[in-house]
This record gives C-alpha cells, structure tokens and sequence, in this order.
C-alpha cells in the first residue's frame, strides 16, 4: 500500500465499551474484568474499558467504578473510558483513567438522542472537561459519532466533520476518532476525508472506528491506511453499537482486523492466537453467536487435512496421467 509511513498499526479494543453497551443482558462486573485483564495481555495498544454516562442511559456499564479499579493494568497499555460531560469526567479521573475520550455527535439529530443536548451544548461542556483536564496528565481523546453520514440526518458534509474536529484540535486535544457510528461510510470517501484531515492536521493523532453494519468495514479500514491512518477502532468479536443510533451494528472485528493486517505484513504487535482465545470466550458471556468470521473459519495458515478417500483418487489421477 502505497502511503504507509510504517508498518506499525495500533489497535484500540472496544468490545467491553462499544460491545457490551448495546447488549441486552448486563454481563457481570467480575467477567468484564477477567476478559479486560486477557485482552490486555494479547498487546493490544489501548482498551476502552468501560464509559462513565448516565446509568439510566447505558444500564450496561452502571459498574464503570468498579471495572475500572479492579482491572489488572499493564504499562504499555492504554485504559481509556468513554465520558459525554464534566460528570463523567470527574469520576473517570478518580479512577485514574490514561485517557479521556470525550464523546460528540456531529449531527445534531443524533447528538440530540444519544446525548440530549445541542451540539453547541455537548462543545461547551467539553470544553470545559478539556480545560480543567489539562492540570492533569490525562490523554485527552475526542471521538465524533456519525462522521461519514447519520441515519436520521444522511450525508454529513465533510467540512462540517472538519470544523468540529477543528474546534477541538484548538483546544489543544491529544488525538481524533473519526467514527461511522452505524456503518454508512465507503472507501472513496474515508480515503477523502482522512487524506483532508491529515493535510490539515498531521501531527494530531488520528483513529479511525468503523461499524461493519453493511460489510464495508475492512475495506474502509484499507482506505484509511492508503490516506496514511494508522490508528483503528475495533471490537472483539465484531460486537458493538450505539443503543441511540437506529439500526446500530457491531463494529469491525478486532481478531478479523488483526489476522487481515498480519497477513499483509503490517505489526498491530497483538498475538492472534491470544486474541481468538478471548474471542471464543464472548457466546456465552453474551449468550448469543458472534460476528468475527476468522473464529468459526480459523486463520487461513490453519490448513484442513485432505479427505479419507485423498490417497486413492491421487494414485488413480497418476496412473491415468502415464497412460498414452
Ligand atoms: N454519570 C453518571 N450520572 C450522570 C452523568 C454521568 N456522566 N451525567 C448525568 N448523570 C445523571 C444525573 O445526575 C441525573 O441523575 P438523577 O436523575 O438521578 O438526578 C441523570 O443522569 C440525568 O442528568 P442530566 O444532566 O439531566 O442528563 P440527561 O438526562 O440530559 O442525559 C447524558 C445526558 C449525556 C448524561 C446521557 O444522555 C448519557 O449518559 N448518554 C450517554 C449515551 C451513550 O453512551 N451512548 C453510546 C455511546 S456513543
Ligand atoms: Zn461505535
């Protein structure tokens, strides 16, 4: 591929967040914490380990407290933690989260029924987070639901993208998540968007989450890494979705992503085979199939002995094969 600077790709796992919040049984606090603590040690880069929202509104994850302290924490791994206002950031810094990621809709509708407020609102109380978060060490993370179109809205233009992104990058954020928050982005215009946004910004950390709704997932991830992105989003199992989206679904699978990276050479630094074994944990944890593929099919190095029958058919192929 032609625009990859390096061929390191860090991988931020959101199943126990993105997954776990549209899940219609709450899964118990000390099974969230096992599977955190397995996942941290596959290698991935950054864990979104739970959100610090209203309980009524994500009933889910109302043990954000308890995962966050109980969680076995590994130094070369991120713990970030979801937060939509100043509320969430206070307890999410009493926890001694790494890292902040601050939540906001770029479309207004879907602002509105996900977090109740205008997007100005939503800004200003962000803002606010960002300024009194700055006397800390907290990495400050802004991640913008319904980047590449809302299903309430449609198109999202993509100057509107920018200039949120813009507002936030002036008040001196760490990093960007541009997300497709229910699947409606295409590769041509991830690659237009994120080739803008790197002209614009280059050094500000950019991620990109996408939602395989409509199976454009990985393809979207490739367009991301020809514009120069290195950074993604992505949910074991291919759980995940945003309960204030209509017709939300799973995320882009982490195990797929990783096992499709590896196979092109790029170093996502996670062991495939630790990752399927937290894979495998999630039916019943969830009580339900899951959408990652390479679980059920095996990696592709994962070779099927011929049939019984094999040995015969090949002896009579040759036999013929001398005849005249
Ligand atoms: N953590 C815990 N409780 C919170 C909170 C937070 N961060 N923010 C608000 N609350 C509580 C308030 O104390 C209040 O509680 P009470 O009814 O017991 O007094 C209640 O939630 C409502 O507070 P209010 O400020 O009126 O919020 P709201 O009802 O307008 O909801 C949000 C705003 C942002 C808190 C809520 O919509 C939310 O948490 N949304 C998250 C959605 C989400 O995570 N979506 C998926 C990820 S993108
Ligand atoms: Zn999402």
């Amino acid at each position: 591929m032609s625009n990859i600077s390096s061929n390191r790709i860090f991988i931020n796992d959101v199943a126990v967040r993105d997954g776990f919040q549209i899940e219609p049984i709450f899964i118990p606090t000390e099974q969230k914490v096992s599977l955190i603590n397995a996942l941290s040690r596959t290698g991935l880069s950054k864990i979104e380990v739970t959100s610090f929202t209203s309980p009524q509104a994500i009933p889910a994850l109302a043990d954000a407290e308890e995962v966050m302290k109980e969680i076995e924490r590994l130094p070369d791994v991120i713990y970030t933690a979801l937060v939509p206002n100043m509320r969430g950031a206070h307890r999410a810094l009493r926890c001694n989260a790494d890292e902040l990621n601050l939540v906001m809709s770029v479309s207004e509708t879907h602002n509105l029924t996900n977090l109740r407020m205008q997007r100005s609102q939503s800004f200003d109380q962000l803002a606010e987070v960002i300024a009194f978060a700055k006397s800390s060490d907290v990495l400050l993370n802004v991640s913008l639901s319904c980047c590449f179109g809302c299903p309430m809205e449609g198109d999202v233009p993509m100057k509107e993208v920018l200039r949120w992104a813009e507002r936030f990058i002036e008040l001196g954020v760490d990093g960007i998540t541009l997300c497709d928050t229910t699947g409606m982005a295409y590769p041509t215009q991830v690659r237009e968007l994120c080739t803008a946004f790197r002209e614009l910004w280059g050094n500000t950390e950019l991620t990109l989450h996408f939602h395989n709704t409509r199976g454009m997932g990985l393809a979207n991830v490739l367009a991301a890494i020809e514009a120069g992105v290195n950074r993604f989003d992505a949910s074991l199992g291919g759980l995940g979705g945003c309960p204030y989206a209509p017709g939300a679904t799973g995320n882009i699978c982490t195990e797929d992503l990783v096992h499709m990276l590896s196979l092109m050479g790029l170093n996502t630094g996670v062991d495939l085979d630790a990752l399927l074994m937290c894979a495998r944990t999630l039916p019943s944890l969830v009580g339900h199939d899951i959408p990652g593929q390479t679980v059920k099919a095996g990696k592709v190095s994962d070779l099927h002995p011929p049939p019984a029958w094999f040995d015969e058919v090949a002896q009579r192929a040759r036999v013929k094969a001398l005849q005249p």
